[in-house]
């Protein structure tokens, strides 16, 4: 919510739902959006795509990979898309019953 807030224009929309299997969160902003050549990378560690405006926005680039590693600890997964808003959308997907594998 944090990068949709700083990369949005005006809007961010965080939708929470859940059916009998799966909990899921997406949260999608009007920004600039991620080209798709990039939907890996900004999960892992460092990774800024921008660095001209690297100091003044924020982040080392780490909360995306910190947010993959922990729904892989839940036997979900974090992914990336395209809003219909324009920009970026983060989807968060994690199984409402914990299976003993998936734990750390
Ligand atoms: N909503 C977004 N719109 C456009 N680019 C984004 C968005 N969210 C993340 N990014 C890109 O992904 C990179 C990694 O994000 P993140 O891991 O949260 O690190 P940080 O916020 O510290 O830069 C950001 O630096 C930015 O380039
Ligand atoms: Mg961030």
């Amino acid at each position: 919510v944090g990068n949709a807030t700083r990369y949005a224009q005006g809007r961010v929309k965080v939708v929470c739902s859940f059916d009998a299997e799966t909990c899921r969160v997406d949260v999608e902003d009007d920004g600039p959006g991620i080209p798709e050549e990039d939907w890996e990378s900004v999960f892992t560690p460092f990774a800024r795509l921008d660095d001209s405006r690297t100091r003044a926005s924020g982040g080392y680039g780490l909360g995306l990979s910190i947010v993959r590693r922990i729904l892989y600890w839940h036997g979900g997964q974090a992914f990336l898309g395209r809003s219909d808003m324009g920009g970026a959308k983060f989807s968060l997907v994690w199984p409402r019953k914990q299976s003993q594998t998936n734990k750390p």
